[in-house]
């Protein structure tokens, strides 16, 4: 983790945010080829999830009515039990004490668990994990609101003006990406627990008694999205909650986890959520939030099926899962070690980079026309200084895809040399032929 952290920072993927003031702990800031790599993400998983007929898009406030989170159960059970250390004075979940590290420099990487033996905890208490701030200028319980601790809330107070509008018939659903917010007691593991994140949610309304079909068909199709852009299979899996670990509004939960350094960690969940959320709402607003059913002329609340991935959580998978490191041949014939991110074509930042040979012979006058020519069809970067192996190397370390290099022989015949990423093979194409070259891999 801590290559992927420094190679995060040095090649402006993720910064600590405020840094220059020592950090804000559990927040971080997306440099330009991270919000490049964390667009793309959100792009695929928008497209896959709302270029279909049966789902709609949306995009609600942070900040919504109060009486929201009092009917989502949020301000009564969206709590984690806390403890104090006594002899560090740190903070941790309790039902997290085997992986939270103490914070007392005289037991540097020692487990907080390990106090706990010596009765060096505080009784556990519940502490709600939502931020609190305030509408208007005072601030009393009466202008109390909250960051939305989850997308979801947005979409089911939504529901019915969304389905009228849309004139859709269930089964079918609403896709949200936007920010979350968590007063979380512990942040860890770079951008996987932090308090404020991006989500990727669904909620897909079922009729009754359809809802485990669904949720089986949701399941599936989650997974595959992660596999068809890239992260290896054998580092996926299903979690599924035991009873007693399910939310409070889930029937059944499972957990699509990725294998981190550090272990396994969820990256999204998928959730029978049941009536719950619409027949709350219903209750708290007085509102009736169910579906009229022209066919059977049946009138209920429907069941949701949640997909609800972290876009942030999911960054950090495939910024990981792309790391390697690899032996490379170098152009004195010896073998050297060259770090590359292998990012699926889709989600790499820059698609590909273009390389003069030499900075003469009109060399970067023809490798400026040609990134003017692709920069309206693809992200791509010029780049003339130091040694042609020297920025593979660089770019390698980006995950572009293909360097595209004008050589001697362009001045010749008007082809370039372009090298693939992953097989580091170069071929020699024409220049008109590039974009159409590029187009094709980009689609296979
Ligand atoms: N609407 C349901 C819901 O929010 P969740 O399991 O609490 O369910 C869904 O969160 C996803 O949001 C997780 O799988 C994870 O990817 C992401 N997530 C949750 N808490 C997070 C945090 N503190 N930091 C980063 N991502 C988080």
């Amino acid at each position: 983790m801590e290559k992927i952290v420094s190679l995060s920072k040095r090649r402006g993927f993720v910064y600590q945010s405020s840094e220059v003031y020592g950090g804000l702990n559990g927040c971080w800031d997306y440099g330009p080829l991270g919000v490049e790599l964390l667009r793309n993400v959100e792009n695929e998983w928008w497209q896959e999830m709302t270029y279909r007929e049966d789902i709609e898009g949306i995009d609600t406030s942070i900040l919504m009515h109060p009486r929201v989170w009092e009917a989502s159960g949020h301000v009564e059970n969206f709590t984690d039990p806390m403890v104090d250390c006594k002899e560090c004075k740190a903070r941790f979940r309790a039902d997290q004490l085997e992986e939270s590290l103490c914070g007392n420099p005289a037991y540097k990487g020692r487990k907080a668990i390990k106090c706990q033996g010596e009765g060096k905890f505080t009784e556990a208490r519940q502490f709600n994990l939502m931020f609190k701030t305030f509408v208007g200028p005072v601030e009393d319980d009466g202008s109390v609101v909250y960051l939305r601790p989850e997308t979801a809330q947005g979409i089911y107070v939504n529901f019915l003006n969304v389905q009228s509008a849309s004139r859709q018939k269930l089964p079918f659903g609403i896709a949200q990406i936007g920010k979350a917010f968590r007063n979380e007691i512990n942040t860890k593991n770079f951008l996987f627990r932090t308090r404020e994140f991006e989500q990727m949610e669904m909620q897909f309304f079922v009729k009754p008694g359809t809802d485990v079909e669904w949720f089986n068909y949701w399941k599936e199709e989650r997974l595959k999205w992660f596999v068809n852009l890239g992260l290896k299979k054998e580092k996926l899996q299903f979690n599924q909650h035991e009873p007693d670990k399910l939310a409070h509004y889930a029937k059944d939960a499972f957990d699509i986890e990725y294998e981190f350094p550090f272990g396994w960690g969820e990256i999204e969940g998928i959730h029978n959520r049941t009536d719950y959320d619409l027949t709350r709402h219903e209750q708290y607003s007085g509102k009736s939030l169910k579906f009229f059913d022209e066919q059977t002329r049946e009138r209920y609340i429907p069941y949701i099926i949640e997909t609800s991935a972290g876009a942030s959580r999911s960054f950090m998978a495939f910024l990981v899962d792309a790391y390697a490191e690899e032996e490379a041949p170098t152009a004195d014939g010896g073998m050297k070690v060259r770090t590359v991110l292998k990012f699926h074509q889709r989600l790499a930042p820059i698609k590909a980079a273009v390389f003069p040979l030499v900075n003469r012979d009109g060399m970067p006058e023809i490798a400026k026309k040609i990134t003017t020519t692709l920069r309206p069809h693809i992200r791509v970067f010029y780049d003339e200084s130091g040694a042609v192996g020297r920025r593979y190397r660089r770019q390698d370390e980006t995950g572009t895809p293909y360097c595209i290099t004008v050589d001697s022989q362009t001045l010749d015949d008007q082809t370039v040399t372009v090298r693939d990423r992953d097989s580091m093979q170069q071929e020699r194409i024409s220049i008109d032929k590039i974009l159409q070259y590029l187009g094709d891999r980009m689609d296979a």
